[in-house]
């Protein structure tokens, strides 16, 4: 992070240290206007957040000290920005609609791959939805199940749910991906083997949940069907690795690929969205990928000033290194978006959870927030106390839309009410004065003001459609790619998964052999006796 750049907002947070978000409403009438911008489809008012024109500055200053706009070139052109991994980082090459691009990745341009996949998921997922393509007993498939995990998991989970009215409601999907056995076994209770096409899901085709699990489902299938010939009915793949899916037993024609360059936590867009496409179709599949683009756009040409992922990332940091807010909350108030704050925990803490800078060295400011959220207003029946009177500064993103797909009675109404006020009062709180004026009974005034300046941003869309929906991902992929470049950070790789991964396998062969070799720490050993006792090793 450029040091002198971020003194300046440094020595800004000293200045207005006791300026409230209330009393810079109470200076500038046109705030609201001034703080707000509208991009692909998605409103954002940020005005109830401390700042003012002189910090927006200094933020954005920060920003071009970091050079930011060069970095954002290298990303969309394909230069290896993922430098420990020796690989590009091209999701937007997915959602690229722009017929005449080229983007080269080794002097290869990637686009031509890019839309035959798209086509041959089209393709196969119009098979799946008009009943063409049939089971090993004659069947149309009925249950789509999708085995991968992380983020071949995550994406298709929350885009499938905040989908829901576009699926199609005759089929029914299902996603597993947890190593424990209840995840898969309770699944394969709500399916029929004759109607269920199985996803397997994995960039590497190595992931211990993800291939133990597909296992499982295919010797379930190879046993309620009679034939191990019944997989090549069943079974297809989403993957990078061909030689790993053909050892698998699956049909390479029956794989869907893509590339080093996509990140798991960015891989939505790519074949990784097949049981997603299934569920919605090519159309609206496309409409989601339109989305994306849009917000690319806006994100690739904007100036700093008019940027939505750059202002969302400043205002992060500024909270997160400025005022010491080590966590924030995403609050979707739309039941649909139930698992964005899941999604959004992996793109987010899996990118900038980093302690070592691109050189190496230790940072000397904290990176990576601690990134929560449930969907409105359950939230508020639960953990909003915290945030209004608790200790901790935690900055939150309310995300609303004006309509909803399923009108009953005022709930509609209820909901947006409950959304807009509790903005309204993180913000302005209640002082002393307003109880006392109310009537309060003196001893209880400590417990019943608020101290409010607590900031918030506001995203408003006219309603959740694939569309809205990719523009709102692509939104927080770049405000986390720019939080990255202003942490001199290197946002793309997940080196932190690696070390748990190959432990497990020590600990599974102490769990499971004759005789283990118990070279564990005692903590370990002795966590490991005991299951081995209570299960009869
Ligand atoms: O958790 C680590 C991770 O590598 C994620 O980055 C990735 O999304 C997930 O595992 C799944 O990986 P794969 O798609 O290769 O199975």
């Amino acid at each position: 992070m450029d040091a002198k750049a971020w003194e300046k907002v440094d020595d800004l947070i000293d200045k207005n240290q006791n300026k409230t978000i209330k009393e810079y409403f109470a200076e500038d009438p046109d705030r609201a206007a001034k703080f707000s911008l509208e991009a692909a489809g998605w409103f954002l008012d940020y005005s109830k957040n401390r700042i003012d024109r002189e910090m927006m500055k200094a933020l954005i200053k920060l920003a071009e000290k970091s050079d930011l706009k060069a970095e954002i070139e290298k990303m969309f052109t394909g230069k290896k920005i993922n430098a420990t991994e020796g690989r590009a980082v091209l999701h937007t090459a997915l959602r690229n609609m722009d017929s005449k691009a080229k983007i080269k990745v080794d002097g290869k341009d990637v686009m031509p791959g890019v839309r035959k996949v798209l086509a041959a998921m089209g393709d196969f997922s119009d098979t799946i939805r008009n009943g063409k393509w049939k089971g090993f007993t004659g069947k149309r498939i009925k249950y789509v199940v999708n085995i991968g995990i992380g983020g071949s998991d995550l994406g298709p989970v929350m885009a499938n749910l905040a989908l829901t009215p576009y699926t199609k409601r005759n089929m029914k999907f299902f996603f597993v991906s947890n190593v424990d056995s209840t995840h898969l076994a309770e699944t394969l209770r709500e399916v029929k083997a004759d109607q269920t096409l199985f996803i397997v899901a994995s960039k590497t085709f190595t992931t211990q949940e993800t291939m133990s699990n597909a296992e499982a489902a295919k010797a379930w299938l190879v046993e309620k069907l009679g034939s191990k010939k019944a997989v090549a009915k069943h079974f297809v793949a989403v993957s990078t690795a061909a030689k790993e899916v053909a050892d698998f037993g699956i049909d390479v024609k029956n794989m869907f690929g893509f590339w080093d360059w996509v990140g798991g936590r960015y891989s939505l867009p790519s074949a990784i969205g097949l049981s997603l496409m299934i569920a919605i179709g090519r159309n609206n599949y496309k409409k989601l990928l339109k989305g994306y683009y849009k917000m690319d756009r806006h994100f690739r040409t904007a100036r700093f000033e008019r940027n939505m992922p750059v202002i969302l990332a400043l205002l992060g940091i500024l909270y997160h290194n400025g005022y010491g807010a080590e966590s924030y909350c995403v609050l979707p108030y739309d039941q649909y978006l139930s698992r964005f704050p899941a999604y959004l925990q992996q793109m987010d803490m899996e990118s900038n959870g980093k302690c070592v800078d691109k050189n190496g060295e230790a940072v000397t400011y904290t990176t990576g927030p601690i990134e929560w959220g449930e969907p409105g207003t359950n939230g508020q029946h639960s953990f909003y106390q915290l945030i209004h009177q608790g200790t901790h500064l935690i900055p939150c993103d309310f995300i609303g839309c004006s309509k909803t797909h399923n009108p009953v009675g005022d709930l509609h109404d209820k909901l947006m009410a409950n959304l807009f006020a509790q903005t309204e009062a993180l913000a302005f709180g209640k002082t002393a004065e307003e109880c006392a004026k109310e009537g309060v009974e003196k001893k209880l005034i400590p417990f019943k003001t608020f101290e409010g300046n607590k900031p918030t941003n506001t995203l408003l869309t006219d309603q959740l459609t694939p569309e809205t929906l990719g523009a709102l991902v692509a939104l927080y992929e770049h405000k986390v790619f720019v939080q990255g470049v202003i942490w001199n950070v290197y946002s793309y790789d997940q080196w932190g998964v690696q070390l748990g991964k190959v432990l497990a396998k020590g600990v599974l062969s102490d769990l499971t052999a004759k005789k283990p070799s118990m070279k564990h720490d005692a903590s370990t050993n002795q966590l490991i006796a005991r299951y081995r006792k209570a299960v009869g090793r």
